[in-house]
C-alpha cells in the first residue's frame, strides 16, 4: 500500500498496513531527541576528559589526567612515610622516652591493640584481663615483674617455651611426689589462704607457716609475696592466676604442681612489633586505677 494522507489528522501514513490498520508517519518527539543529544554529548565529553579507550599496551589518558592507580600509589607512599616516621622514633627511643611522648603513645595504643588482638588475646583475652591459667596483664601483680625490660624479655623468650633462652619456672608436685603428706598440705593451704585474709575449712595455720617456710619460701618468698626472678606469684594479694583462691584448687596446685606455658615471640614478630607490644602492655598497667 502506498503512503497516503490521513484525512482525520492530516499526517501521511507510513504505507504499512496490518489487517486494515495503518500507522501515521509522525516525527520522533522532541524530548527523545533532546535526551539522545545530551547523552551523546556527555559520552563524548567523558571520553575526552577521562581515561577511556584501550590502545594495546596503554589507554587514552583523558584530558583531566585522572589516574586512580597513581592516586592509590601516592596514598600508600604517604602512609608508609607516616609509619616510618613514628616507628623509626619508637625503635630509636628508650621506653621511658616513648612513654613520655603522647603522639607516639597514641600510635602505640592503636597498633598495639591490633597486634595484641591478633597474637595474644586468644590466651590473655581481648582486654588482656586473663582467665584461668592466663595472667591478667592489666593488674599490678606480675610473675616476672612489670618493668618494660622484664615484660619485653617475657614476650621475647616466653615462659617454659621452646626458645632455648626461655624463662623457666615450675612449681613442684608436693603431694604426688610425696614431699608433703595430706595433713601437711592442708596446713600449708590454710596458711596460704590466711595470707590473703581467707579461712580454710581444715588445716592449722601455724603448722602451715612452718611447712611454708621449709618448702615454699624459696620461691614464693618468706612472706609469700612472690619472687619475680623465679616467676613465682605473690600469694598474699587477692589476685589469682589460676582459680579464685578456693581451698580445693590451692590444694590441687600444691598436690600436683604447676607449670604455665607462654609461647616465645622472638622470630615470629619483628623487633618493632615486640617493642610496640611491650609498650602496650606497660601502658595497660598504667591505666589501672
Ligand atoms: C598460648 C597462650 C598464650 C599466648 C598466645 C600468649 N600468652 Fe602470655 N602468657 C601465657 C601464660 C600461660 C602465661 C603465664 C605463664 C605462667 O603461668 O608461668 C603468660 C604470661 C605472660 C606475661 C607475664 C605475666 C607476668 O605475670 O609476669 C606477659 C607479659 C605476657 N604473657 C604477654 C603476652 C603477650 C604480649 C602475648 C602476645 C604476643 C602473649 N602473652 C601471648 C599464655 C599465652
Ligand atoms: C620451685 C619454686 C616453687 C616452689 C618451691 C613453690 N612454688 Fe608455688 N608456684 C611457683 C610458680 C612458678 C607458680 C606459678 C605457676 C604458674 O602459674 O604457671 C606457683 C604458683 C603457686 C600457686 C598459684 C598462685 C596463683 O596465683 O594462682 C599457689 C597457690 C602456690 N604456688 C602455692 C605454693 C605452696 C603452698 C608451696 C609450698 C608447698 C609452693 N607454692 C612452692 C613456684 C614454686
Amino acid at each position: 500500500m502506498k503512503p497516503e494522507r490521513d484525512p482525520e489528522t492530516g499526517w501521511m501514513t507510513t504505507g504499512h498496513e496490518w489487517n486494515g490498520i495503518t500507522e501515521l508517519n509522525t516525527p520522533v518527539p522532541k524530548p527523545v531527541w533532546f535526551f539522545l543529544i545530551v547523552t551523546a554529548l556527555f559520552a563524548l565529553g567523558y571520553w575526552l576528559l577521562m581515561p577511556a579507550f584501550p590502545l594495546g599496551s596503554t589507554f587514552t589518558k583523558g584530558l583531566l589526567g585522572a589516574d586512580d592507580r597513581a592516586a592509590v600509589t601516592a596514598a600508600v607512599k604517604e602512609a608508609t612515610a607516616e609509619r616510618a616516621g613514628w616507628t623509626g622514633e619508637v625503635m630509636a627511643k628508650s621506653y621511658a622516652e616513648v612513654e613520655r611522648d603522647p603522639r607516639l603513645m597514641a600510635a602505640v595504643r592503636e597498633t598495639g591493640r591490633t597486634l595484641f588482638g591478633d597474637n595474644c588475646s586468644v590466651c590473655h583475652g581481648r582486654e588482656a584481663k586473663g582467665g584461668r591459667g592466663f595472667p591478667n596483664l592489666t593488674g599490678s601483680s606480675f610473675l616476672w615483674g612489670n618493668s618494660p625490660e622484664a615484660i619485653a624479655e617475657t614476650i621475647q623468650v616466653g615462659i617454659n617455651s621452646a626458645n632455648p633462652k626461655s624463662r623457666v619456672s615450675q612449681m613442684p608436685a608436693f603431694g604426688r611426689d610425696h614431699v608433703l603428706e595430706r595433713p601437711d598440705i592442708e596446713n600449708v593451704v590454710a596458711y596460704v589462704m590466711s595470707l590473703s585474709g581467707a579461712k580454710a575449712s581444715v588445716g592449722n595455720v601455724e603448722a602451715g607457716k612452718t611447712a611454708f617456710t621449709a618448702n615454699c619460701a624459696v620461691c614464693h618468698g618468706p612472706d609469700g609475696k612472690g619472687k619475680t626472678d623465679v616467676g613465682a606469684p605473690n600469694l598474699s594479694d587477692q589476685i589469682w592466676i589460676r582459680g579464685g583462691g578456693e581451698e580445693a584448687s590451692i590444694y590441687d596446685f600444691v598436690w600436683g604442681g604447676l607449670q604455665g606455658q607462654m609461647p616465645s615471640w622472638e622470630g615470629r614478630l619483628s623487633p618493632l612489633d615486640l617493642k610496640i607490644l611491650t609498650l602496650y602492655v606497660v601502658d595497660l598497667g598504667k591505666q589501672r586505677p
